[in-house]
């Protein structure tokens, strides 16, 4: 298995473009199988998760075709017919996103039997919130021995939605399968994640009605059929904030281009709190530190445009080495923590009490050898690792592979040592 290894100590200096976000991406592509035409879609990621999607993908019916056009990265998705609406074990348990084909599945041919995803290393994560959506609109839903059997053959017909608690999955799955049915649906209490406006602008561009996505209420009149159409990817905001926060981890200055900040205020508050300078430009951001030591300062992830979650294990490695205690608490995920004791491995003091973790700053980590637990988990030992003494060797590193398109390259950049290491010899890159 790959390993990635960083030398700890370059301060990082150039310039860093953000690539189009995946957890907007995966959602876009199922929004393929709503349509007998072709869905185009541009600011594309390569990703190990867009690769896979794409893969259950043509399973059901869909052809995907990637290619380098004038408007950088594509991927033609067309579904002229569903040709099986059975979605494996296999594929469901590997990328729970892959779950959301159900609504579409549903909504285009009435029928669908998709793998229960089973839960994940971040926790628990059920899908009953995305299961009381379509029920409500009107699918039939049967569970046995691990799969969801979903039928509606007289197609869905428009409901009122209320979430208890905000969940995006939900909120967009929502979406995904309300666009085709007959009548008005509005969705409560929906999550406002920027990945949900970008839902709305595709399937609206696609023919559907959809209004209110980034408010909690969002409003659906059911169309009789969707068209084929052309959609450029928002930018990632989390791999924004990523290096962002590597930036002002390793010092020197950064520019973040083909980015959005406003979609990251609320990490970039706080990296200013610590002591990073920001700088907002037309397409972006500039991060900078000189050497002085961050301050450590307080974190509570929170829904949109609240601190996002897949940004605090990346933040918790930056106030390792901060000024003082930070307090990380983490409510949108029950075990979000497992990134902490591999960071102790590299000298930092951490200590974990239910949902909140207390970072006591260390003067200098050592590099080690430490295992990555989840695609941000393994970032944030990433992060680390750049100003760590020696070198800090990240394994299992399929993680990083799902999320972040040429990480290696877009650090090694700016001037980090970073290399990948393959399990069958060694790779400069
Ligand atoms: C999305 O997950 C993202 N994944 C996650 O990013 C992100 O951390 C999360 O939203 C929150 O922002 C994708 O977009 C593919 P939720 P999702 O439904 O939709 C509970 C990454 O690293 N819940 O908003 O699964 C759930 O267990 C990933 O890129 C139910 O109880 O998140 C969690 O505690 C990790 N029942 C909370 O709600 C349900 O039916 C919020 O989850 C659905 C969710």
């Amino acid at each position: 298995m790959d390993r990635i290894a960083i030398t700890g100590g370059a301060r990082l200096n150039g310039t860093i473009p953000v690539s189009g976000a995946k957890n907007s991406a995966i959602k876009l592509m199922a929004a393929s199988l709503l349509t007998d035409e072709p869905l185009r879609l541009t600011n594309m990621p390569r990703l190990a998760d867009t690769r896979f999607l794409g893969k259950l993908l043509s399973r059901l019916g869909v052809s995907v075709t990637e290619s380098d056009g004038v408007d950088g990265q594509e991927t033609v998705l067309h579904a002229p017919e569903i040709t099986s609406g059975f979605a494996p074990y296999d594929l469901v348990r590997q990328m729970r996103a892959s779950f959301n084909v159900l609504g579409p599945l549903v909504a285009r041919s009435g029928q669908a039997k998709v793998s229960l995803p089973g839960g994940c290393t971040i926790g628990a994560r059920p899908v009953d919130l995305h299961l009381q959506a379509l029920e409500a609109l009107g699918a039939k839903i049967d569970l046995h021995e691990g799969y969801v059997y979903a039928q509606a053959p007289r197609g869905l017909r428009g409901a009122e939605i209320t979430f208890p608690f905000v969940s995006v999955g939900a909120t967009e799955h929502a979406m995904l399968a309300a666009v085709l049915a007959d009548g008005t649906t509005v969705i409560h209490n929906a999550a406002c994640e920027p990945e949900l406006v970008d839902l709305q602008e595709c399937l609206n561009a696609m023919g559907a009605k959809v209004q209110g996505a980034g408010t909690p209420t969002v409003t659906i009149t059911g169309v009789a059929r969707l068209k084929g159409a052309s959609h450029a990817v928002i930018p990632d905001r989390i791999e924004m904030g990523t290096y962002a926060v590597a930036a002002a981890m390793a010092g020197g200055e950064v520019r973040l281009t083909n980015a959005r900040p406003g979609l990251i205020d609320s990490l970039l508050v706080k990296l200013e709190e610590a002591g990073a300078g920001v700088e907002h430009t037309a397409d972006g951001c500039i991060i900078r530190r000189n050497g002085d030591r961050l301050n450590a300062v307080d974190i509570e992830t929170q829904p949109f445009p609240g601190f996002a979650t897949d940004l605090q294990a990346q933040f918790m490695a930056l106030m390792t080495t901060a000024n003082g205690e930070s307090r990380i608490r983490e409510t949108i995920f029950e075990n979000r923590f497992m990134h902490a004791p591999e960071l102790m491995r590299l000298g930092a003091d951490i200590s974990v009490s239910g949902g909140e973790a207390r970072v006591r700053g260390v003067a200098q980590l050592e590099g080690a050898e430490v295992m990555a637990t989840d695609l941000r988990a393994s970032v944030s030992l990433v992060i680390a690792g750049l100003v760590a003494r020696g070198e800090t060797t990240v394994s299992r590193i399929y993680h990083l592979d799902r999320g972040f398109e040429r990480l290696e390259e877009k650090l090694g950049a700016c001037g980090a040592q970073v290399r990948r290491i393959a399990s069958d010899g060694e790779q400069e890159l």
